[in-house]
């Protein structure tokens, strides 16, 4: 299966997730930095201290990335190491290291890709009210305005928010991660609202402070719902349950892509919230709506169904689904109707921002071999192929992940990467995903034959490299 000329390759990590050495020259701490401090809070009281060490090993891991021919990478810039207080004095050491990194991608052809939030939230800032403070949005532009600045000379793929749903819900709501917070939902609602104007008034500072011509989305994620037949009602009944409006959380499709897109809360949504919606000033939708080149989609699981007497979406049991080592099932068509949906209703170009799975991947022999990651992808993928035939214009994929790295409340266990990562020593090496990728790439298509095979012969086709640990 071959996939478009342009379709981007890539491979994705965030910064407290891979960089360690917060608060290292001259940065400051961020709310997940202050969630580590609490005893248990993070699985195994791991913390992101030193993660990746990526900080300091950017180089090497760049290295690796050109090795599997990565086309593009999306990282993000921790907002507290270039503002240590989130506002006020620039640490220009911070921004030396996000410079230092774009010049070691483009040195290498891969494309910067970068996100502006990805849950570094500075804990100054977090003090003074957080999303909760309205102020939150111009402090966000603010950041914003500084970093596109200084790098969009050579960067021109931007992303505002990484899952604001997943923010909101379990940092403002659950509690489970940063900052920790059980609100009501007439509060989480108000932070919901701010971060939302902080996107729109962020893809208006890029506008405006870009040196090019600028590539700018967000990232949302949701819950997937899709037809298990190929029936007219149950794809009708499917795409209905997407964008319906059920429960009151944050865990949908709706609330935060209806309002950047359409300019609109759902009004299903606004129904069921109803006391609790936070107050709208005049121009706020206008503000939040911007126009944006593409659709950034988050997309690991989806929830199999059909329609039931009434027409309605009814899941069906499917009690022999695989699971990844996160719970999560393994449902690869979700790349087929996630991206599908999305396109019907928002028009955008859509780019699969992360999509992977944790594996037990063991490091106890010359290869790492991780043989269900790799039907994973190839699974995931043929489906995203089967979407890019079907008419949805995919512009690209970025795996998730580049390697191994804190898993936010689930500490290290959790591994995602395509490197594999040994904590202690801090030696990369990479899984067999890794080959079997970089011929993906090489070819621009899945092998559909033998994707297990390519991925043995223990061959980089990007450089033509023998296997060997990094
Ligand atoms: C997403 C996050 C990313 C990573 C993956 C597994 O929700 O954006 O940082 O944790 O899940």
């Amino acid at each position: 299966m071959k996939f478009p000329d342009t379709f981007v390759w890539g491979a994705a990590a965030s910064s407290y997730q891979i960089e360690g050495a917060a608060c290292h020259a001259g940065g400051g701490l961020s709310i997940w930095d202050m969630l580590g401090r609490q005893p248990g809070r993070i699985a195994n009281g791991d913390t992101g201290d030193i993660a990746c060490d990526h900080y300091h090993r950017y180089p090497q891991d760049v290295d690796l990335m050109a090795r599997i021919g990565l086309q593009a990478y999306r990282f993000s810039v921790s907002w507290p190491r270039v503002l240590p207080q989130g506002i006020g004095a620039v640490n220009q050491a911070g921004l030396d290291f996000y410079d230092s990194l774009v010049d070691a991608l483009l040195e290498k052809n891969i494309d910067p890709w970068i996100t502006l939030f990805h849950w570094d939230f500075p804990y100054d800032l977090y003090c003074r009210g957080g999303w909760l403070n309205r102020d939150s949005a111009d402090w966000f532009a603010d950041y914003t305005g500084i970093v596109v600045d200084r790098l969009s000379d050579r960067v021109s793929h931007w992303c505002t928010l990484n899952e604001p749903q997943v923010y909101i819900q379990l940092g403002h709501v659950e509690g489970r991660h940063a900052p920790g917070l059980q609100m009501g939902m007439r509060e989480a609602l108000l932070a919901g609202h701010h971060t939302l104007l902080a996107h729109g008034k962020a893809v208006q500072a890029i506008r405006q402070n870009s040196k090019q011509r600028a590539w700018v989305g967000a990232t949302n994620t949701g819950s997937y719902y899709m037809p298990d037949s190929d029936r007219e009602v149950d794809i009708e009944a499917a795409r209905k349950r997407n964008f319906d409006f059920v429960g009151r959380h944050f865990f949908n499709n709706t609330w935060f892509a209806d309002p950047m897109l359409l300019g609109r809360y759902p009004e299903d949504g606004v129904e069921l919230f109803a006391a609790d919606m936070p107050p709208i000033a005049e121009d706020d939708l206008q503000t939040i709506c911007q126009p944006l080149d593409y659709f950034g989609a988050n997309i690991y699981f989806g929830h199999y169904g059909r329609a039931g007497s009434d027409g309605e979406f009814e899941e069906t049991d499917k009690p022999d689904l695989a699971h990844t080592e996160m719970g999560w099932p393994i449902t690869p068509e979700v790349l087929y109707w996630g991206p599908r949906f999305y396109y019907e209703r928002y028009g955008l170009p859509v780019v699969i921002t992360e999509n992977g799975m944790a594996g037990a991947d063991v490091d106890d022999a010359d290869h790492i071999d991780d043989e269900k990651r790799i039907r994973f992808h190839h699974a995931y993928l043929s489906a995203l192929a089967r979407a890019v035939e079907d008419g949805v214009p995919c512009a690209g994929y970025l795996l998730w992940s580049i390697m191994d790295n804190f898993e936010w409340a689930e500490g290290y266990a959790k591994r995602f990467g395509l490197v594999y990562v040994d904590y202690a020593s801090q030696r990369r090496k990479l899984k067999n995903s890794a080959y079997w990728y970089s011929h993906v790439i090489a070819g621009n298509r899945l092998h559909d034959d033998r994707p297990l095979e390519l991925a043995c012969a223990g061959t980089e086709v990007a450089t033509g490299l023998k296997r060997e640990s990094a």
